[in-house]
């Protein structure tokens, strides 16, 4: 059996990023090491300064990955034209988020409205002692733990943040002895992952010295114990509604005119619906959603993760794992929207060091989180609008793999004359692997 030794290694961290290459090239990829790193040294950024910065946002870096960015053009949200910047690898995102712009563009464009932009914390703890006691003292001392927290608080205070409340939460009945401080946030432009995650450590540290110093408790009461404090990723007050509407009428005729509006109104109403009653839709739909909304988070250096956990768990907030969309064909007016939980920031992380995150904010007119909220929000309507219009009228595939050619070309290893030819001959064709395959095998044979 092939000996694990040298696969494990202490000083990694500490190595320099050629010689980091080098071992997992050794260790792990079995190929010539000097190819390797030069494979991997191929995608550092010219600029020395630049990869430095690059190499900071993360730990063991060995290179950059490199995804697209592209633009989707022709945004009109709230009467405002923008050119939404998408980070994604996916082929046809884009292109499906450009059209559904264009097309809501002659139809009065998208409106998106943020309710609340309320943040949620944690303390997690356990006592043990008299429930009544315990509850009573925590009401009596809440606004000395809020005020307790001034010197985290009080810059966030001057931009109009801040801590707005807290409770105590009774989960006994769950787990032995097991309370829970949740507070609330408001943290304006900044996401704020540090800025609560600081206020609630802090709360956790003076929640357990009153108590200790408080003649109310028992010395064994006093034993509270902090289990752990972290914000939570599940926003569902930091919510903005994204929005499109317009006559029936006004949608114009589809698959080659083949399909009229009120037909079309009348699947697409019909895919929403399915999507709000089945999960296995449900997701496949949010996931479309997703391909926007993640595309525009990432684009602005937000942390795509944090909001992908939170609409998750919002969408089965019923119990159920619903579509986020919502549609709507009443009285020869089409409506089709979706509140979704979005919290991310415009300030601090690396909103404000990715230099491209920082070009993305810019070509979106700086705009606060709220604004910010609204064009996520806005973009992931928009993909979801072209998903199903292109899955209730010609089906997904024709653009998707149109799309997607270049793809499979490069993986035939197409040249550049294959890629002319294979692109002027599935015009107006069906794309399909073995299609260009086919078409491949077919020019090379001849060209021999
Ligand atoms: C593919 O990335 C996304 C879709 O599957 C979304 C949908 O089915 O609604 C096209």
């Amino acid at each position: 059996m092939e000996s694990n030794d040298e696969k494990e290694i202490s000083g990694f961290s500490k190595m320099g990023k050629r010689e980091k290459i080098a071992w997992l090239a050794k260790n792990f990829l079995y190929e010539n090491p000097i190819k390797i790193v030069n494979e991997f040294a191929g995608f550092w950024h010219d600029n020395v300064e630049a990869q430095k910065l690059l190499d900071g946002f993360s730990e063991n870096t060995l290179t950059n990955f490199p995804v697209p960015f592209g633009i989707a053009p022709n945004f009109k949200i709230n009467e405002k034209i923008f050119a939404v910047p998408m980070v994604i690898e996916e082929s046809s995102v884009v292109a499906a988020a450009s059209n559904a712009a264009k097309f809501w563009l002659s139809r009065g464009g998208f409106k998106a409205h943020v309710f609340n932009t309320k943040k949620v914390g944690q303390v997690h703890l356990v006592y043990r002692g008299d429930k009544e006691k315990f509850i009573s003292f925590f009401h009596t001392i809440k606004t000395e733990l809020i005020f307790g927290v001034k010197h985290i608080t009080s810059k966030m205070e001057e931009r109009g943040g801040g801590v707005l409340d807290m409770e105590l939460l009774d989960f006994t009945h769950l787990e032995p002895d097991y309370y829970q401080i949740r507070a609330y946030f408001e943290t304006v432009d900044s996401m704020g992952a540090n800025f609560i995650n600081s206020c609630l450590e802090e709360f956790g540290k003076l929640f357990q010295q009153k108590i200790s110093e408080s003649p109310l408790f028992t010395d064994y009461e006093k034993d509270t114990e902090i289990v752990m404090c972290i914000l939570s990723n599940y926003t569902p007050e930091c919510i903005v509604r994204a929005e499109v509407s317009c006559k029936v009428s006004e949608l114009g005729t589809f698959d080659n005119g083949s399909m009229t509006a009120d037909e079309f109104a009348w699947k697409f109403e019909r895919a929403v619906n399915i999507a709000r009653i089945d999960p296995y839709r449900a997701t496949t739909h949010n996931k479309g959603i997703m391909n926007g909304i993640d595309a525009v988070v990432l684009a602005t250096g937000n942390d795509f993760r944090a909001v992908e956990a939170c609409v998750h768990t919002y969408a089965c907030r019923d119990g159920v794992y619903r579509s986020l969309s919502m549609c709507e064909v009443k009285d020869g007016q089409f409506r089709f929207w979706m509140d979704v939980p979005i919290a991310i920031g415009t300030v601090g992380g690396l909103t404000s060091l990715h230099p491209l995150a920082k070009r993305s904010l810019e070509m979106l007119g700086n705009p606060n989180a709220r604004q910010l909220m609204e064009v996520i929000a806005c973009v992931g309507l928009a993909q979801n609008f072209g998903a199903l219009r292109s899955l209730t009228t010609v089906g997904i595939q024709a653009g998707h793999m149109k799309m997607h050619l270049p793809n499979i070309l490069a993986s035939m290893n197409a040249t550049d004359v294959e890629i002319t030819e294979a692109q002027k001959y599935f015009e107006g064709k069906v794309v399909s692997v073995v299609a260009v395959r086919d078409f491949l095998e077919k020019m090379r044979s001849t060209n021999h």
